[in-house]
């Protein structure tokens, strides 16, 4: 069983964690994730490794309560247990040679890219993010960002805080000023990966995106985390989750993401009705 030592609400619907688990915190690497389940009954979820402390034996994790697992990993308060914690899972990050990046995060994608950016940042790379969000009340970690980088820019769609617009326009006007991206990081919905992935590749400059289909087994073997990336199938468990923006076919991984969508609506659905409440997702 894997203790929460630390709860904490960053927004109304996102909630980071600290887990004890040494043996993961040991191995852990930016642009990992883990697979857990909340119990006995519950779904195996994948979640990135969004920290860790190696001498504390922790490793933090941060999600948005979206559907039924979600939800009930957020009702979970500290001292209580995970059944299941597994991991480090999928390939690390790797970011050598990288002076001068971009670090793009969308929504909820900011927790995935706030360790890439540490990472950079703490390999002494220039760290330019622009995190963008719907409006003022969805914005996390803008702090921990503005920590991991020497330029920050905060967008929302609404305008009611930070800089009124998309990510895409904040990255273009910083392309443009002429800085020199050795890299660009996009994390974040597929549509906004798709969008940078579109700008970068006009300019010539490297893009990683962290790519979230649907898993189940995190080991390869079922198939159902496949992007097809450069024309062939890849694996975003095993072969990921970061691939080459460039080569990424976004409109499958978009089509893909759909196809389940009714389910996982019928389940949440069930779920708030044997807690007898109403769901908000
Ligand atoms: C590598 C990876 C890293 C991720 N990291 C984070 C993270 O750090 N924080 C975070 O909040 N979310 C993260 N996600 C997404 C997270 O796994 C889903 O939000 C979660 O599984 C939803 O489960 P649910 O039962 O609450 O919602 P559901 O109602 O079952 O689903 C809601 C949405 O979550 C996604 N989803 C559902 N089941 C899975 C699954 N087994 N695998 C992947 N996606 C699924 C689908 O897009 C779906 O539309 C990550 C996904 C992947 C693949
Ligand atoms: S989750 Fe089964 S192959 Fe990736």
């Amino acid at each position: 069983m894997y203790k929460i030592v630390k709860k904490q609400t960053l927004s109304p619907a996102v909630k980071l964690m600290k887990i004890q688990e040494p043996y993961v915190a040991r191995k852990a690497q930016p642009g990992q994730f883990i697979i857990l389940r909340v119990d006995e009954f519950g779904e195996r979820i994948p979640l990135t490794i969004a920290d860790y402390d190696r001498d504390e034996g922790t490793v933090t994790i941060i999600f948005q309560e979206v559907g039924k697992t979600t939800k009930a990993l957020g009702l979970l308060e500290e001292g209580q247990e995970l059944l299941d914690f597994v991991g480090p899972l999928g390939v690390a990050s790797h970011f050598d040679g990288i002076k001068k990046a971009a670090v793009i995060g969308g929504g909820l994608g900011t927790a995935i890219a706030y360790p890439q950016a540490k990472q950079l940042h703490k390999m002494g790379a220039e760290v330019h993010s622009v995190i963008g969000f719907r409006n003022k009340d969805l914005i996390i970690l803008e702090s921990e960002m503005s920590e991991a980088s020497s330029k920050l820019v905060v967008t929302t769609d609404d305008g009611s805080n930070g800089t009124k617009g998309f990510v895409t326009d904040e990255l273009k006007k910083l392309i443009d000023q002429g800085n020199i991206y050795d890299l660009v990081i996009a994390i974040g919905p597929l549509i906004m990966m798709k969008a940078v992935s579109n700008l970068t590749k006009q300019y010539g400059i490297k893009t990683i995106v962290s790519m979230n289909p649907v898993m189940i087994d995190g080991t390869g073997m079922c198939g159902g985390c496949r992007v097809t990336v450069g024309g062939k199938i890849k694996f975003a468990c095993v072969d990921g989750p970061d691939f080459d923006g460039h080569e990424v076919d976004f409109d499958e991984a978009m089509r893909r993401q759909m196809m389940y969508k009714s389910d996982e609506r019928q389940s949440l659905d069930d779920h708030a009705c044997r807690l007898g409440g109403e769901s908000n997702a």
